[in-house]
């Protein structure tokens, strides 16, 4: 939000270019700058510079040997070759000499196709090897479920010991004795404890570590890729899906700057596997026998639509999911306005705080905002298990130094120094009051930040926690013309987004989530329509019929009574709007099961036969007709900015201590549940790293 002064420049000769880079950057960024091509192992734009590998080798005028382009700061006059005679013969050596102990693996080796040092051998590699000793024999390590080590392959340019350390928060990797004998081991026994474990696969230059679950399924060359966004978290985090024959191989990173930069977090990565697994491919139907059959859609369809048609709106209720897109939040609202039905809910968790306001939903100062922050105030949230890639930002911000972290919550180890400044609720008002140090300190700060965890909102006192973090926001200087420090951290994919759609409870009379399980459960309801909706307490529906909208065999579809198939996010195109209120679309990869529907045509079509038109014809209608409502949900990229105006209510903030809102970081979804590969982190990974109040 401040402005960054611009840098002085200073003018260089590249390749007998005269040139002119700004002050400070290394010759490597200038030759990146210029499109000139330098070769690098060790170096990696987000990890300090080790210059270790010496593949980046230029020769400079006047000075006495060739010198790392990626260590060496450009300098007023400096005079660089970068690809001549001297130089490529140098970078040959560098080849010989990690090839001496390579393996010839490359045909079975998983980094086969995209390999910085296959593809370094074709333009610097000899065709044959002039050493007679044997190769280096090196143990392979294991670092648990995710990450498969062939550390023959190493070439020990300490990418992953410096991600570990420096963005990851968790430096697990080292490196061991010397020379020919170094070997890079973990720092401890088990597997890898970082939720950002799996970025290890893209910064390792090499096949020494790559992706256990992906090991020998897919060659690069054989992939489709598509753009997309993560619906793990509500980071929304930029991704590209790689599918083959339509069925998801990978996910992996896409950047984005303002969001993850170059990152994802293990289960964005890593669930993909559950994609595949206990698909709803057909409608049930549930039978007197209590057992669900498999029906036709027009039997599905005729039977929901008498069923619905045949009931006052009343005695209907809907709760969406949190992995629901907003073309089909839209699309089942049009419907539920339509036919009258006051009750429906996005909030699955129980959540039911003041929503008028924009600004007092999402995160203010953007993620981004984290990098100018000086001081904050993490009020029931853990961001290491609810949103790890905003925690990596806030690590990132307190290693340059000057960042106090506070925390009113459930004690956790988030890789930082954090101040516990209380456990529960009641604390706030003593922050309000400028009782605690800490609030001293946020009034301090030049850019000081609050945010906010969803599970402090879902709580019995949500509204009232809600209402004070807005008093604390304006007590303590977080609200300026120039500055919103007031963040709420989502849950949730899909939360923001239904929230700007307006998926809540509609009219005087109208029941939020905790009242309609309440009537569920006192048989007060004749049907409950879950949208994606697997995170409810499916004990507590009485004996409402049910009919589950969604895509996984899940706790939703358990307890249905008629099951209605449909796509997952990466077989279908939708709009998503993560915690920021950036709006984001996510695009179809592969196609449904064959026996899955859209949602907007599934419930066009329940209307139909319930007797309600509805009249959309396509997705492209429905999200037409959504950006007509909702205007700012065409503003694809950005995240508007929001008038901050009152909200929040009073109320008793309670003595019960907040409780961690991600019970299990592994299983948080349909999605994840169903992965085999999030279920061997469960067992293996989280009971090492399970904080005070998780599941056990
Ligand atoms: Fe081949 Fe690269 Fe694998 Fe080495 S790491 S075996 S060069 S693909
Ligand atoms: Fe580099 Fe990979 Fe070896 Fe780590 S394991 S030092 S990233 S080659
Ligand atoms: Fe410069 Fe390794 S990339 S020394």
């Amino acid at each position: 939000m401040s402005d960054v002064p611009s840098k002085a420049m200073i003018k260089l000769t590249i390749n007998d270019r005269d040139v002119e880079v700004e002050e400070g950057i290394t010759v490597l960024q200038a030759c990146e700058k210029l499109g000139i091509e330098i070769p690098r192992f060790c170096y990696h734009d987000r990890l300090s510079i080790a210059g270790s590998c010496r593949m980046c080798l230029v020769q400079v005028e006047k000075m006495p040997r060739l010198m790392p382009s990626c260590a060496l700061p450009c300098t007023a006059g400096m005079n660089v070759q970068t690809d001549n005679d001297v130089v490529k013969r140098a970078r040959q050596s560098v080849m010989e000499m990690l090839l001496v102990n390579h393996p010839l693996d490359c045909p079975v080796c998983d980094q086969g196709g995209e390999c910085d040092l296959q593809d370094e051998a074709f333009a610097y590699g000899a065709d044959r090897c002039r050493s007679k000793e044997p190769r280096r024999q090196v143990r392979d390590k294991d670092l648990g479920p995710l990450i498969k080590t062939v550390m023959t392959r190493c070439i020990h340019c300490t990418r992953c010991i410096r991600f570990m350390d420096e963005i990851a928060g968790s430096p697990e990797l080292g490196a061991f004795a010397c020379g020919e004998k170094t070997e890079i081991a973990p720092l401890h026994e088990g597997p890898l404890l970082s939720e950002l474990s799996g970025n290890l696969v893209d910064v390792c230059p090499v096949g020494a570590l790559t992706s256990k679950p992906y090991a020998f399924k897919a060659r690069p060359w054989e992939l489709e890729h598509t753009d997309s966004i993560d619906v793990m978290d509500a980071v929304g985090s930029n991704i590209r899906i790689d599918s083959r024959g339509g069925q998801v191989m990978r996910i992996v990173p896409r950047e984005n700057k303002a969001i993850n930069d170059v990152w994802i977090h293990d289960k964005t990565r890593f669930s993909c596997d559950g994609l595949a697994l206990q698909r709803l491919d057909m409608p049930y139907i549930r039978h007197e026998d209590g057992r669900l059959y498999p029906a036709s859609w027009p039997e599905a369809l005729d039977f929901v639509g008498n069923y619905v048609s045949d009931i006052a709106p009343e005695r209907m209720a809907v709760l969406a999911g949190d992995m629901v897109d907003c073309e089909s939040l839209f699309a089942m609202k049009s419907l539920l306005d339509k036919m009258d039905v006051p009750h429906r809910d996005c909030r699955q968790d129980g959540a039911n705080y003041d929503v008028r306001c924009r600004a007092g939903y999402v995160m203010n100062s953007l993620i981004a905002g984290i990098d100018q922050a000086d001081a904050i105030l993490l009020v029931g949230t853990n961001p290491r298990h609810e949103a790890p890639l905003i925690n990596a930002r806030i690590y990132k911000r307190w290693r340059q130094g000057g960042l106090a972290v506070g925390m009113i919550g459930a004690p956790a180890d988030l890789g930082y120094p954090c101040t516990q400044v209380g456990h529960s609720p009641v604390v706030l008002r003593d922050f309000v009051e400028g009782k605690v140090p800490f609030a001293k300190t946020l009034k301090r700060a030049k850019n000081p930040m609050l945010i906010l965890g969803a599970g402090a909102l879902a709580r019995m006192d949500g509204a009232a926690i809600h209402g004070m973090a807005r008093e604390i926001a304006e007590a303590c200087g977080l609200i300026r013309e120039d500055w919103n420090g007031f963040n709420v951290l989502q849950l949730a994919a899909a939360r923001t987004g239904a929230l700007d759609v307006g998926f809540l409870p509609h009219g005087t009379h109208s029941m939020a989530t905790r009242s309609i399980l309440a009537a569920a459960m006192g048989n007060r309801l004749d049907l409950l329509y879950l949208m994606g909706a697997d995170e409810i307490d499916m004990k507590r529906l009485g004996k409402t019929f049910v009919i589950y909208q969604g895509h996984h065999g899940d706790r939703g579809a358990e307890r249905a009574d008629v099951v209605l198939p449909t796509p997952a996010y990466t077989e279908k195109n939708g709009t998503y709007v993560n915690t920021e209120g950036r709006v984001q679309r996510a695009a179809q990869a592969v196609p449904p099961p064959f026996g899955a529907r859209e949602d907007w045509s599934v419930l066009t079509d329940v209307a139909q036969a319930a007797g309600y038109g509805v009249s959309f014809k396509s997705f492209d209608d429905v999200r037409r007709a959504m950006i007509a409502a909702v205007p700012h949900l065409g503003q694809v990229g950005e995240a508007p900015m929001n008038a901050w105006k009152m909200f929040g209510s009073d109320g008793t903030l309670s003595l019960n201590p907040f409780t961690p809102a991600v019970p299990n970081y592994y299983m948080t979804d349909p999605i994840s549940r169903c992965s085999p590969t999030m279920a061997a982190c469960a067992q293996e990974i989280w009971p090492l790293i399970r904080p005070e109040g998780g599941e056990a």
